[in-house]
């Protein structure tokens, strides 16, 4: 058996605006079985919005011919007042006519009660659209979490890339097209190693949007090496290519002291993304699986976009040679399996290229 429809347990306030005093007392009267209702009486038309805007009434219980005025207007003029949006209003009327119903309903009206129907079936309804009052409120609240929390988003994506905005002032090859590219290839190949690894739908979903990040900024620790080093044009001696692989460290070092569940994915793809699965990488010499696995990731989508990209010293490398190295380099720079990732989808990888193309913007 189904449940029945839970009860509210709030307080909820109905504004009967009704010209006979005896119609707001029997709606008392009928109301005094439900506890959480609170009856209120307007008996001018002219007053009616008035309290109704300082009053927010769940339900608004509405005559039709009042001595000042017509009740239809008064829906008309509810339903335009923001204010009451959350407000059900209801007509309560002896009229009969099915014109005057269809026009009531028309103007916004969420109901038509003859008045009066018996006390039980009387309640029932306007319980029902205080219920519905409060759905309507719950409904607006979260709409607008979520619309504070995706504008809250939008800026955590604007500072991620002001961030890669200043790794790239210091190196011209960190523009936001091959964050970009590595963040896309990246998911790629995390898809691939779930699908083999049996990594759930819900765990995917988790994951994807923190390798995204940690992808975009893994060499963000590029802030702290000196131009000399990273705008040199020639081969670095071996003093400067120990500062240059400092950026490892310092890119892990902006993401410590965790106070977000990004700060560790991005750290380790920070310091590790340089080290190789034969342990001849930097800076600490890991060695297959100790290397976390979105740095081996990266390693494998940053130096795939690197190959096949132009750089000052070389021309982007066509396919068959990106994927010649690959195999060549799987099980010594990267993770084979990753390695053969890679490879096995070779065709989607490419697509992210023509998604996220180098703009001239981006490579000065
Ligand atoms: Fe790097
Ligand atoms: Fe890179």
């Amino acid at each position: 058996m189904s449940e029945p429809p839970k009860q509210t347990t709030e307080i909820y306030d109905v504004l009967v605006v009704d010209d006979q005093p005896m119609i707001i007392e029997a709606v008392r009267r009928h109301l005094q079985s439900d506890p959480n209702a609170r009856v209120h009486g307007c008996g001018l038309a002219l007053e009616a919005l008035a309290r109704a805007k300082d009053l927010l009434p769940a339900v608004i219980l509405q005559d039709l011919t009042m001595t000042d005025g017509h009740g239809l207007d008064l829906v008309t003029a509810y339903r335009a007042e923001p204010k009451l949006a959350e407000t059900s209003v209801v007509v309560l009327s002896a009229t009969q006519d099915p014109q005057i119903k269809a026009d009531a309903f028309a103007r916004g009206a969420a109901d038509y009660i003859e008045k009066l129907p018996p006390s039980l079936e009387f309640v029932a309804r306007v319980k029902h659209h205080a219920h519905a009052s409060r759905a309507q409120k719950q409904l607006v609240a979260t709409a607008v979490a979520i619309a504070r929390s995706e504008e809250q988003a939008e800026w955590a994506e604007t500072l991620i890339f002001r961030m890669v905005e200043m790794a790239r002032l210091r190196d011209p090859t960190e523009t936001a097209g091959h964050v970009k590219r590595v963040a896309g290839i990246s998911k790629i190949l995390y898809d691939a190693w779930a699908d083999i690894h049996g990594v759930s739908q819900a765990e995917r979903n988790n994951q994807h949007e923190l390798l995204r990040i940690a992808a975009i900024l893994h060499d963000v620790g590029k802030v702290g090496v000196r131009d000399a080093i990273l705008q040199k044009p020639g081969k670095l001696d071996a003093l400067e290519r120990a500062e240059m692989e400092k950026h490892a460290e310092i890119g892990e070092g902006i993401f410590l002291g965790s106070r977000s569940n990004l700060d560790d994915p991005a750290a380790e793809v920070a310091l590790s993304h340089h080290e190789k699965w034969d342990g001849s990488g930097y800076p600490k010499k890991l060695r297959g699986c100790e290397i976390p696995l979105f740095a081996r990731i990266t390693a494998v989508a940053d130096v795939y976009d690197a190959l096949g990209s132009r750089r000052a010293y070389k021309e982007p490398w066509p396919r068959e040679r990106i994927e010649k190295f690959f195999a060549d380099e799987a099980g010594k720079h990267f993770d084979p399996e990753l390695s053969a990732l890679l490879l096995a989808n070779m065709d989607q990888v490419e697509r992210v290229r023509d998604d996220f193309p180098e703009l001239d913007l981006d490579a000065k």
